[in-house]
């Protein structure tokens, strides 16, 4: 017998999801024709129908619904809102209306990104995240998705990882558009962070609707892929210094932008990015936190991050460290604001590690809020195994299975999806959950 945790009164539990990795059928934008170059993904098969959330949307709240989440991240799929510079689709805009009145429908708070990796193709055709033009064409589409769907919405995600978006689109080359250029990479995410500053304005001036009566409009933040970075070898000064400039870059920089003001990126070799546009100091109302894994970080050698053998990995070889989850929790801490983790979960197609890691997450959670962190909930990626990226079908984060080979994308619940709803429902781990590990 162990003493329950609790956690606080309306704390948020649910799942993490994107639009374009559930949805299915998203043709209009960059990553359905990057899909279609030979090679570019894991198993060689794009994201199709992918779970065929687009139509089944419903039936998957009802399972949220029924393991006793009271809220869920989603995205709004740009490329279906406006697949035309300047033009509207009406049956879009009526299916997220429809989705998000189910989630009403379903107690299901909607916590809801604007950008997650997907670019409509005429945005990407016009030089994509590279283009200043970028950042007014978002703040356009934001607007009008504050005064569309304000009124169903207030905990609004503006932009999702504009450093894993950054690096692994223009500096690793792996997603589109395929640059290997780390100079455009910091071009791209400080035209990012940018955009969410903008989005952060035109939310609270355009968005006053309370939607669900709690005394909040819009809740405006955005989410960060928060890695904890270590040297590998303790004596290596080196080491070190290169753990700390990629710290500095991909996590210090990208978290401090919205609260400072000040965009400065720099990496050694690449041209580095200072400004501050004036209206992106004190843009964040909640820090949304993906966490996932440890890098160690090796300098001066061809793989810069090394997991030690023995070290516990998931199904894509990255470490699955639950302990860290309180290391980033008190990190993300440091800037005053409440945070939410956005994101946080592990490929493990078997469902052999992910109920153990499930608790261990929640424990170190629970830590952080101990040591005075304002945790307001957690969104685990994700409700169902979906398109991972170039990952293809390969990493499997769902609560749920999804049989990618039937044509009804049959849904199989796991002992995750039970072990989550046990600890939602009570909001708080207690041994009836972990009984389950
Ligand atoms: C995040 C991303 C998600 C999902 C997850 C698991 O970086 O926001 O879309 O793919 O990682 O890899």
């Amino acid at each position: 017998m162990s003493e329950p945790l609790h956690f606080p009164a309306g704390f948020l539990w649910g799942a993490a999801t994107s639009a374009h990795q559930v949805e299915g059928g998203n043709t209009h934008n960059d990553w359905w024709r990057f899909e279609q170059r030979p090679g570019v993904i894991v198993g060689g098969r794009g994201s199709g129908d992918a779970c065929q959330h687009y139509r089944r949307f419903n039936d998957d709240f009802a399972l949220a619904a029924a393991d006793g989440h009271n809220a869920h991240r989603l995205s709004l799929e740009w490329s279906r809102l406006e697949p035309v510079k300047g033009q509207h689709d009406p049956g879009a805009v009526a299916h997220y209306h429809e989705v998000l009145a189910s989630l009403h429908r379903h107690g299901l708070t909607p916590v809801v990104t604007l950008h997650h990796f997907t670019n409509p193709l005429w945005l990407a055709d016009a030089g994509g995240w590279e283009s200043r033009s970028a950042i007014d064409h978002f703040e356009s589409f934001v607007r009008f998705c504050a005064r569309e769907f304000g009124g169903e919405v207030d905990w609004w995600c503006t932009v999702n990882e504009p450093e894993v978006y950054a690096f692994r689109s223009y500096s690793e080359g792996v997603w589109p558009p395929a640059v290997r250029d780390d100079s455009r990479a910091l071009a791209v995410m400080a035209n990012l962070l940018e955009a969410h500053g903008r989005a952060y304005h035109v939310l609270h001036s355009e968005d006053r609707i309370d939607a669900d009566g709690d005394g909040h409009a819009a809740r405006v933040g955005f989410a960060k892929h928060r890695v904890q970075l270590e040297p590998l070898r303790a004596w290596n000064p080196l080491d070190h210094l290169q753990a700390a400039i990629e710290d500095r870059v991909f996590n210090l920089a990208v978290e401090s932008a919205p609260i400072t003001g000040t965009i400065d990126l720099s990496i050694p070799g690449a041209r580095a990015v200072k400004r501050t546009p004036g209206d992106l100091k004190g843009t964040l109302d909640w820090y949304g936190l993906n966490y996932y894994t440890r890098w160690r970080v090796q300098s001066l050698a061809p793989v810069p991050h090394v997991v030690p053998p023995g070290t516990p990995v998931n199904d894509l070889g990255w470490e699955v460290w639950p302990a860290g989850l309180e290391q980033a929790l008190l990190a993300a801490g440091r800037y005053g604001r409440p945070v939410l983790i956005t994101e946080n979960g592990v490929a493990d197609a078997h469902d052999s590690i992910r109920p153990r890691a499930l608790v261990g997450f929640v424990e170190a959670m629970h830590r952080a809020i101990a040591q005075g962190v304002p945790v307001l909930g957690y969104l685990h990626w994700s409700l169902l195994d979906n398109f991972e990226w170039s990952e293809g079908y390969h990493g499997r984060f769902g609560l749920y299975g999804v049989d990618f080979d039937a044509p009804e994308r049959t849904r199989t619940r796991r002992t995750s999806a039970e072990l989550f709803a046990r600890i939602a429902r009570s909001n708080a781990l207690t041994d009836a959950a972990r009984s389950l590990v």
